[in-house]
């Protein structure tokens, strides 16, 4: 084996969420969800360099911290607790992920650093490893470290990896504020689960699909709670769906809507209505197959 490099990049793409159904508070604070999270083209770049000691976070966008409390800093960290005796890092983030959005550019990156690291430092942890370091830094992480299209159960950290049957094209709308994830987990009003649920999750994974709506029913548990915060987000969502009769959703607890398309032809053309109505910044972006 070679010697290990001093410098590698790595692809940290954003997710939404086409299906999130919330199925009850747990005893540790957290909420039993069912969700089926789908990886976009979107994505940062994360640079990692190795250093003699210590973790430096640098990034291109001043909202996003630079210390401890940024996710992917406290992989770094958990890495080198587990593996120590490798020096320290450098870790450039390009951020192109909206922070706050409810995409997972965070929970990506941290995922991304956790991959990056593991190739830097030549740990040769596996799969399974890696996504159990990353469930100790967030719910959605363990996502991010395989990717693509997964459900995910528990808070969001037991994952099965699908294969969607169908090629997907949203139309990203992003109203500019962050969303505070607690506040729209805390403010949900818990009813009774629908049975349909699970069953509408079931029968767009296995791709069958139903004529007339395509293959996923979009829904989002989170929604009516997002909107009773933020009732901007009730009526963003109404302008998505005129020009997207496939479906439009919240992704995870917002700010960020999407629309569901399936070409990238149909996606622009939704997207150029949108941009005469909303003040929104708006994008079209594939899903990873
Ligand atoms: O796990 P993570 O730190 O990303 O979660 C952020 C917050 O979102 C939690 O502190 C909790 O308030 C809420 N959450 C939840 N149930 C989940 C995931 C997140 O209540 N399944």
């Amino acid at each position: 084996m070679g010697k290990n490099p001093s410098s590698i990049s790595v692809t940290s793409h954003a997710k939404v969420n086409l299906y999130l159904d919330v199925r009850g508070r747990r005893p540790d604070g957290y909420h039993e969800i069912l969700t089926l999270m789908h990886e976009i083209s979107l994505h940062d770049r994360l640079t990692f360099t190795a250093i003699p000691r210590g973790i430096r976070l640098q990034c291109d966008n001043p909202e996003v911290p630079r210390d401890s409390s940024n996710l992917a800093w406290r992989a770094a960290a958990l890495l080198k607790r587990r593996s120590p005796g490798h020096g320290g890092v450098h870790i450039v983030i390009e951020k192109r992920i909206p922070p706050g959005g409810g995409l997972g550019g965070g929970s990506s990156n941290a995922a991304a650093t956790l991959r990056g690291l593991n190739r830097l430092w030549g740990l040769g942890l596996k799969q399974e490893e890696l996504e159990a370091l990353a469930a100790r830094i967030g719910s959605d992480v363990p996502f991010f470290v395989r990717g693509r299209a997964a459900v995910c159960r528990g808070r969001g950290e037991i994952v099965q990896p699908v294969r969607l049957k169908e090629r997907y094209y949203y139309v990203l709308v992003l109203p500019g504020f962050p969303v505070s994830t607690p506040d729209v987990y805390a403010n949900l009003r818990m009813t009774l689960t629908s049975p349909k649920g699970r069953a509408r999750l079931q029968h767009g994974v296995m791709g069958e699909t139903n004529a007339r709506k395509g293959a996923i029913m979009p829904y989002n548990r989170l929604e009516s709670s997002a909107f009773r915060l933020y009732p901007v987000l009730r009526r963003l969502k109404k302008e998505v769906l005129a020009v997207c009769p496939q479906g439009a959703l919240l992704s995870g607890s917002g700010s960020s809507l999407f629309g569901i398309c399936r070409t990238r032809k149909e996606a622009w053309v939704a997207r150029e209505k949108l941009s005469r109505r909303l003040k929104a910044k708006l994008m079209v972006v594939q899903g990873r197959l």
